[in-house]
């Protein structure tokens, strides 16, 4: 391995940019050139590449978003379109792949290895922490501390009208930042894609903590939820049923994606940044690099993208405590 592209692809995640840092400093550590692949797949499709050395990545480590950008390719799911991908990486003498994101991305390096052979190693970087083979994904921690923040506020705000409001935060097929953030915020009820609630609870629920005293409250909604309705639709669902309730709205949307990522997102951006680049040095390829009980690890690609990441079933039952 003389020459390693690094990407991001997929959606942004806070901890992204620390980790573009740590794999083009171990490169220079390594003594291999580093090349930026701007704009994930599609990039490489066009040849968007930059060569990079320790001082192109100053001053990023603290911030959110990505410095390489991050696009989702249609053309990468194509024969053709891998092919041109094949041809400007072989142009620009790059023979190995640090893919920063989360499913899509590794499902499309895994096929482009499967035709290739290109030596590839994932890191898993998306807020929703739905990957199998890590604890954490980067920019979990950093969002988890972003919608609790949000919440915080919106609570003063419920409090002082006694109001009770539906937030929806981000994870259409997990419900990991609901859940956390939830029990963190001290949510009255926390619904997301893994359980299916009922609404029956949500309202038996809602009308047990209102005879309790409770004159305000916040319910946690994931984007994949599986009652079936969006959270407007919820919300007008518990006014219809509960008229004692006054009802309100707030999707956090984007602003759980953005902003400087926390110290344990930089720290494991940082580790896994170097454990990607050692690992492809060591002729290991297919892997991504996760984190279990506060160790680095390589889980198969295939087993990342195919493995299910189970809900925390220990913290759901703490949240249903919580509510009493
Ligand atoms: O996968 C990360 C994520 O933020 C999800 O939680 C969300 O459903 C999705 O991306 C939104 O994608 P986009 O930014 O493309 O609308």
């Amino acid at each position: 391995i003389t020459k390693i592209g690094v990407m991001t692809s997929g959606g942004d995640a806070p901890g992204m940019n620390a980790a573009i840092r740590a794999v083009v400093r171990t490169c220079a550590y390594h003594s291999i050139d580093c090349v930026g692949i701007y704009r994930g797949y599609q990039g490489m499709i066009e040849g968007d590449f930059k060569p990079m050395n320790a001082r192109s990545v100053n001053n990023i480590v603290n911030k959110g978003g990505t410095i390489l950008k991050s696009a989702r390719s249609k053309e990468f799911r194509t024969k053709e379109g891998r092919k041109k991908a094949f041809d400007q990486l072989l142009d620009y003498g790059i023979d190995a792949l640090v893919l920063i994101g989360g499913d899509g991305t590794f499902t499309g390096g895994l096929v482009f290895n499967e035709e290739y052979k290109f030596p590839i190693i994932g890191i898993p970087g998306t807020i929703d922490n739905d990957i199998y083979g890590t604890t954490f994904t980067l920019g979990y921690d950093t969002a988890l501390n972003t919608v609790v923040e949000a919440i915080d506020k919106i609570r003063d705000t419920a409090s002082s009208h006694d109001r009770l409001f539906f937030v929806e935060v981000m994870g259409r097929d997990a419900g990991d930042i609901a859940l956390n953030a939830g029990v963190g915020a001290g949510a009255e009820e926390i619904l997301i894609p893994e359980e299916d609630m009922g609404l029956e609870r949500l309202l038996d629920s809602l009308k047990r903590s209102k005879k309790s005293g409770k004159a305000s409250s916040i319910v946690v909604v994931a984007e994949g939820d599986k009652t079936g309705k969006n959270v407007f639709e919820l919300a007008e669902y518990v006014e219809e049923n509960l008229p004692d309730y006054e009802v309100r709205v707030s999707v956090l949307g984007h602003m759980q994606r953005g902003g400087s990522p926390s110290c344990y997102d930089r720290v494991l951006a940082s580790r896994m940044g170097v454990k990607a680049v050692e690992s492809l040095l060591d002729g290991k390829s297919n892997f991504m690099v996760g984190v279990k009980n506060d160790e680095i690890i390589l889980t198969p690609l295939d087993k990342a993208v195919k493995g299910k990441s189970e809900i925390d079933q220990e913290l759901l039952r703490v949240s249903d405590i919580m509510t009493t």
